[in-house]
């Protein structure tokens, strides 16, 4: 059994698509292992994205990740990482396939809906990041 980590970005709160998110993944399989929700600090956001610290749109994504409450999800089920990242679609919506969230209803490559961890690895980081034991399920 795999676990990945998960954000429905402020566009997707202000959106009111926090249910179909969480629904989608839910139908396709995966369960909620842990979920909350969280207005990130500007170091908070920084430190989650740390990895794109030296990409030019760097400090415009942690402007948007800060600038409304966003939803923390740890899913769970065989291929989660993967998975997930397939039911989101392409980073670009324009890129993203019919029928992923990302498609249905992000408005660009930055304000894209939702986040999913790529590898193992980030996955292990990010749900650490957001997530202490009592809260893993
Ligand atoms: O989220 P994903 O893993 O698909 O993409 P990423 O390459 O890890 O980039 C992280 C986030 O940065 C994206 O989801 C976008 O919100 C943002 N981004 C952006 O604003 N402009 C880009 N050219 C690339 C990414
Ligand atoms: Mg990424």
């Amino acid at each position: 059994m795999e676990r990945t980590f998960s954000i429905v970005k402020p566009d997707g709160v202000q959106k009111n698509i926090i249910g179909e998110v969480v629904s989608r993944y839910e139908k396709a399989g995966y369960r909620v292992a842990g979920i909350k929700m969280a207005h990130l600090t500007k170091a908070q956001a920084e430190g989650f994205y740390a990895v794109h610290a030296k990409r030019p749109f760097f400090g415009e994504l942690v402007n948007f990740m800060i600038s409304g409450p966003l939803v923390l999800l740890l899913i769970e089920g065989e291929g989660a990482i993967k998975g997930v990242r397939e039911l989101m679609g392409a980073t670009d919506p324009k890129d993203a396939d019919e029928g992923t969230i990302r498609k249905d209803f992000a408005d660009s490559i930055e304000s894209n809906i939702v986040h999913g961890s790529d590898a193992p690895e980030t996955a292990a980081f990010e749900i650490a990041y957001f997530f202490n034991a009592l809260e893993q399920f």
